[in-house]
């Protein structure tokens, strides 16, 4: 059996410098589509407030404020979050989209603040996933969701092919998620054209 923890990329090189720019705009391009999966199965509504953890350049969180759906797009890279703010002035959103740097286990957002939060490709990179989960959880609205995305990767998988999660990894993480008093955790795959992605979807329980 394959023994990564989840966030077996806790080490790579934080998304900084020129590095950061460069990688941050390679991941306007292909992104859509897990964007659209994750506010499908989130079954948005206007009154919702979004948050997209480890952002990134803003595709997910753009495509949702277009919606008409508040977002706030949460990234701790300083090159990621200007290029978010960037393309975000071209193609103007039509709900508010608040910019935060930060990260998972450190969230500049207050308690209960938000309906959903949602992360793609990036749990795979968080240094601390317990202190992220008690955040993702602190922050959440009673009753709320959370979706972890990744990449579906195969075991013993180099360099590129290794950001994401293989089904072991997954299933590990929402076991994990239990002990953060995340409820009914489900992992599901899909098929999204040759990107093959995978999710971890939970809820927070409705009273504390
Ligand atoms: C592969 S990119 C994915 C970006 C975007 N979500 C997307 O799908 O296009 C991973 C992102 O996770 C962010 N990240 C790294 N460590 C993080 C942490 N501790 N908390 C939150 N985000 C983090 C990185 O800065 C980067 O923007």
């Amino acid at each position: 059996m394959d023994q990564l923890a989840p966030n077996h990329h806790a080490d790579y090189p934080q998304f900084a410098g020129p590095f950061g720019y460069v990688a941050g705009l390679t991941m306007t391009v292909g992104r859509g589509r897990d964007a659209r999966l994750v506010a499908d199965m989130a079954g948005l509504k206007p009154t919702d407030h979004v948050l997209d953890l480890g952002c990134g350049p803003g595709t997910a969180a753009r495509m949702t404020a277009r919606g008409g759906v508040r977002v706030t797009g949460v990234d701790p890279s300083k090159p990621m979050l200007a290029l978010a703010r960037l393309l975000s002035r071209f193609r103007k959103p039509s709900a508010e989209i608040d910019w935060v740097r930060s990260g998972a286990e450190n969230l500049l957002v207050p308690d209960d603040a938000v309906t959903t939060c949602w992360s793609l490709a990036s749990v795979h990179h968080w240094p601390d996933l317990e202190r992220g989960l008690q955040e993702v959880h602190r922050v959440l609205s009673p009753g709320g969701l959370f979706l972890a995305l990744e990449k579906r990767t195969q075991p013993g998988a180099k360099g590129n092919a290794s950001h994401g999660w293989t089904a072991d990894q997954a299933k590990r993480f929402a076991s994990m998620l239990a002990e953060f008093e995340f409820s009914n955790a489900e992992v599901t795959n899909h098929d999204l054209g040759r990107r093959k992605v995978v999710v971890v979807i939970a809820h927070k329980a409705e009273t504390a």
